[in-house]
């Protein structure tokens, strides 16, 4: 049975996983081939070349991982650190909640600095603690960029700002998930030591590439670093480059094609030209739910997200349910609202292939489900809201100019 089936095309407005191009289906609709040929390396050599301009570094080394964001993480950890190692993490909503839950059960002291859901991460509380830190106890910062439950983005100039302060030697370890390739990311500029991300978000594939990127810095720790690891060696995959035959496992031949086609198109638009469309699509939805009357689960403007909006609903109505009839009624798919926030808020996702029509037909579809669930609003307040102002800020697509 087809799930997804109806007439026309499904709206995915999920936070990722993402809209997948049409070229990126196509490049990815071919055959095994045999891994040790000549032609995957060539391949391979480029996607490791050009894949570190998504993260702006010109002196990181990247890794492909056959993994999600999840085992992203834990190569990013593993690799860099040793088993009671003490790491300062932010807690901020369900995805840095379990990015900490994976420290803890890897063995290492972390000290959670938790904020209200809604809120950025607490650099208040990052400054005391490296103030107070002389004997450099603390190995690693641990923080997620873009906390896709909440729809809050940290600002990760300041955390680097605030260790170069205190010139404490801590590691800088970035979760990228929900914003590389969708907002402004700069791995050298910041000082980041690993950032990750994962295929299904931003960078419009399907799910199965955890892309890690390890500062020379972080390649050092990688030396003496004692947690153990097998799968996420970065040792293992340092000595296939080195061969040049790049991979010490079978990788995913089609995803490999997939990424080769994803980069050409976000290269062909300008990255500068993507991060301005996801702040374009960012801006008129939350000029929408200002129309609508409705609350944005981010607490301040600094912090509010060009990839995700989280709406709060009124106590009256089930977020889920919104989120249910979309998808039943509208053929719709929106984000739930997840652990503290469940019920209370819904999520639309506007990163990765995506352009201005598209999201207004998902805000018609939201102002339709939010009248179904008994909310007041006004058919039509929330698309004009966007469409006002898509209309006066939308560019000529780069490649038709
Ligand atoms: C910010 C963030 N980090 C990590 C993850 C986990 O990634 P995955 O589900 O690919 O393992 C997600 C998933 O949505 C995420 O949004």
């Amino acid at each position: 049975m087809d799930y997804v089936n109806g007439p026309g095309r499904n709206h995915l407005f999920v936070p990722g996983p993402v809209n997948i191009p049409d070229q990126v289906i196509r490049a990815m609709s071919r055959n095994n081939e045999d891994y040790r040929s000549p032609a995957i390396p060539a391949l391979t050599k480029t996607l490791l070349e050009d894949v570190k301009q998504i993260f702006k570094t010109t002196s990181g080394t990247p890794f492909l991982f056959p993994t999600t964001g999840t085992g992203a993480w834990e190569s990013a950890l593993t690799n860099t650190l040793s088993p009671g190692d003490r790491i300062v993490s932010f807690l901020i909503g369900q995805f840095s909640l379990l990015w900490i839950d994976q420290q803890q059960r890897l063995n290492f002291n972390v000290d959670v600095v938790e904020s209200e859901w809604g809120q950025g991460a607490n650099l208040d509380t990052l400054a005391s603690k490296l103030a107070e830190d002389r004997a450099h106890t603390i190995k690693a910062i641990c923080i997620v960029h873009n906390e896709t439950a909440t729809g809050v983005t940290n600002n990760l100039a300041t955390v680097r700002k605030i260790l170069n302060q205190y010139n404490h030697p801590a590691l800088l370890l970035v979760d990228g998930v929900s914003s590389i390739c969708a907002l402004d990311f700069r791995m050298d500029e910041w000082g980041v030591d690993v950032a990750l991300t994962g295929s299904q978000k931003a960078l419009s594939l399907p799910t199965g590439i955890g892309i890690v990127c390890a500062s020379p810095k972080a390649i050092e720790a990688s030396k003496s670093a004692k947690s153990v690891r097998v799968f996420f060696d970065w040792k293992d995959y340092l000595k296939f480059y080195k061969m040049g035959t790049y991979w010490p496992y079978t990788p995913s031949i089609q995803l490999l094609y997939g990424l080769r086609a994803a980069l050409d198109l976000l290269f062909e638009e300008g990255l500068d030209n993507v991060i301005a469309r996801h702040n374009r699509l960012a801006t008129a939805t939350r000029l929408a739910v200002d129309a609508w009357g409705l609350k944005n689960c981010t607490q301040k403007e600094e912090w509010h997200s060009d990839t995700v909006t989280a709406v709060v609903v009124p106590g009256y109505i089930d977020s889920s349910e919104i989120v249910r009839r979309a998808w039943k009624r509208y053929n719709l798919s929106l984000g739930l609202g997840l652990n503290k926030v469940a019920g209370k808020v819904f999520r639309i996702g506007h990163l990765g292939n995506l352009n201005e029509l598209q999201l207004l037909g998902c805000l018609g579809g939201v102002e339709m489900v939010l009248k179904d669930v008994g909310y007041p609003v006004k058919l039509g307040s929330g698309v004009a809201a966007a469409a006002a102002y898509l209309q006066n800020t939308t560019p000529l697509i780069p490649s038709r100019i």
